[in-house]
């Protein structure tokens, strides 16, 4: 679908996310030729820079974000030159008029909000009190959407006062990776999977977010989010819903967005004895999570593990295990989906026998690994082994494979084209905050501690009893 002429502003401009990762991948998009000419980014914050100014700070988030062979001095000047400034005041008057002045009438209108939440009712309120946003024109906001269902339901009004639902996009970058697009690719244009695809045949599901980074530099935000808030929610929650979804009858945005939502809503409440949480503790020379949290009384979770199941017709009796944490082992996301035994077994003495599993690989070192049995090769009679079929991303795709736009990029786009498919719905982020909030709520009321586990291990070891009891077993996290 071609991209129109767009004016994009970027709120919080200068700040830490555009810097990281909207501006490069915005340099990215343009250098792959769907920037249409007199496109225009207009930066907005505080401070109080020449346009000049802010163009230098873009072209040192290109020389730090962008990898270097995809860095272009032509490209580069170039695209600076679609840059403009403002400066604005997002809770008072100043600035307001002069974005106004340098819109154009007859584009794209995009506004994106980067910003703090508690700044985006003032924002959406003056781009219409300064008639600089239209019916047309889109917004853009970031997670955290709240921190429970009454701060996210709040925020829904807010921006409904000024913007219809098909103007609000909401981010949740897992959306915008490819390998989470392929979720929808691998079972829904395949006939393979689809019959298989239920509680009769699936054992269990496995979801995997692990990372080695810890919390420090934004322990503040951190603190008061904790795992639960700031990855479940949304993230591995978008993941799930992915995988238990209902054939939507069209790819269109509202109709992937109902079937997800049906997910949300057929989630049972999880059983306090099915959550584990642990919290980093101080290890290879470095310091734990309270260290970093500065908060040394912190009840947050950086590591979770649940179980959690779906009542409707497709999954009663399969449980989804999903776990995420910061500071282990190795980083790696994936989901494994675990078949059941064949009915019967024709090999009565057959050794070796194990499960099918499909493992779907999202970062890094993305692909599929379909584990089948077979023989095992030789004169000793029927031995079974297990060998995985292995397809991976860069082998499949060479070259192309590096020209995967990243979540970002391919998000923005997304906007500038008016597709919502990829971004989350009020209502179905509201449902996700209406399963969350008991399961907080019911650690809080006991005053539940996470359990503390060693940097760079897989968790904390009563995560590891979550499965065993159940007769099943994590998957080792590994790179
Ligand atoms: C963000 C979380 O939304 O996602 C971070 O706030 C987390 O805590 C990040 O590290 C993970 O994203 P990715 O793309 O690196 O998997």
């Amino acid at each position: 679908i071609p991209v129109e002429v767009f004016d994009l502003v970027i709120f919080g401009g200068t700040g830490d996310l555009a810097r990281r990762k909207i501006l490069p991948g915005l340099y990215r998009r343009f250098v792959a030729g769907q920037m249409p000419p007199d496109s225009r980014i207009i930066g907005a914050a505080r401070a109080d820079l020449t346009e000049e100014a802010f163009r230098a700070l873009v072209g040192e988030a290109i020389a730090e974000f962008v990898p270097p062979d995809r860095q272009d001095k032509a490209a580069i000047a170039a695209f600076l030159a679609r840059i403009g400034y403002v400066s604005i005041d997002a809770k008072g008057t100043a600035g307001w008029d002069a974005l106004r002045a340098v819109m154009r009438a007859d584009v794209v209108r995009a506004f994106y909000f980067s910003v703090a939440p508690a700044l985006f009712g003032d924002i959406a309120e003056r781009l219409h009190a300064h008639g600089i946003a239209d019916g047309q024109s889109r917004i853009v906001v970031e997670k955290p959407f709240g921190r429970d269902l009454a701060s996210a339901r709040a925020l829904n009004v807010t921006l409904a006062q000024h913007f219809s639902e098909a103007q609000i996009y909401r981010i949740d970058h897992y959306l915008g990776k490819e390998t989470v697009q392929n979720l929808m690719a691998v079972r829904f244009a395949n006939i393979l999977f689809e019959p298989l695809w239920k509680a009769e045949y699936i054992d269990h599901v496995q979801i995997t977010v692990a990372e080695t980074v810890g919390v420090e530099g934004r322990g503040a935000y951190y603190d008061k989010s904790g795992a639960m808030r700031d990855m479940v929610q949304n993230h591995l929650m978008q993941l799930l819903c992915l995988i238990a979804m209902e054939p939507p009858y069209h790819f269109d945005p509202d109709a992937v967005r109902d079937e997800k939502l049906k997910v949300i809503r057929a989630l049972d409440p999880v059983r306090p004895e099915d959550i584990v949480r642990g919290q980093y503790l101080p290890g290879g020379g470095q310091g734990g999570y309270v260290e970093h949290s500065e908060n040394p009384q912190s009840r947050t979770e950086s590591y979770i593990a649940l179980k959690c199941h779906i009542s409707n017709w497709r999954w009663k009796g399969t449980p989804f295990y999903l776990r995420t944490g910061k500071r282990l082992r190795a980083r790696a996301s994936e989901i494994a989906i675990t078949f059941k035994e064949p009915p019967h077994s024709i090999f009565d003495d057959a050794k070796g026998w194990r499960e099918n599993v499909l493992v779907i690989r999202l970062q890094p070192n993305e692909g599929m690994n379909l584990m089948m049995m077979i023989k095992e090769p030789g004169p000793g009679g029927m031995r079974l082994m297990q060998v995985p079929l292995d397809m991976s991303f860069a082998d499949a795709l060479g070259a192309d494979a590096e020209d995967i736009p990243d979540a970002y990029e391919r998000l923005v786009m997304d906007v500038i084209r008016g597709n919502q498919t990829l971004f989350m719905r009020g209502d179905e982020v509201e449902a996700a905050w209406a399963w969350a909030d008991p399961i907080i709520a019911g650690w809080e009321a006991r005053g539940d501690r996470p359990q503390g586990y060693d940097p760079g291990s897989s968790g904390p070891e009563d995560a590891l009893m979550l499965m065993h009891r159940d007769g099943r077993r994590w998957r080792e996290i590994r790179e």
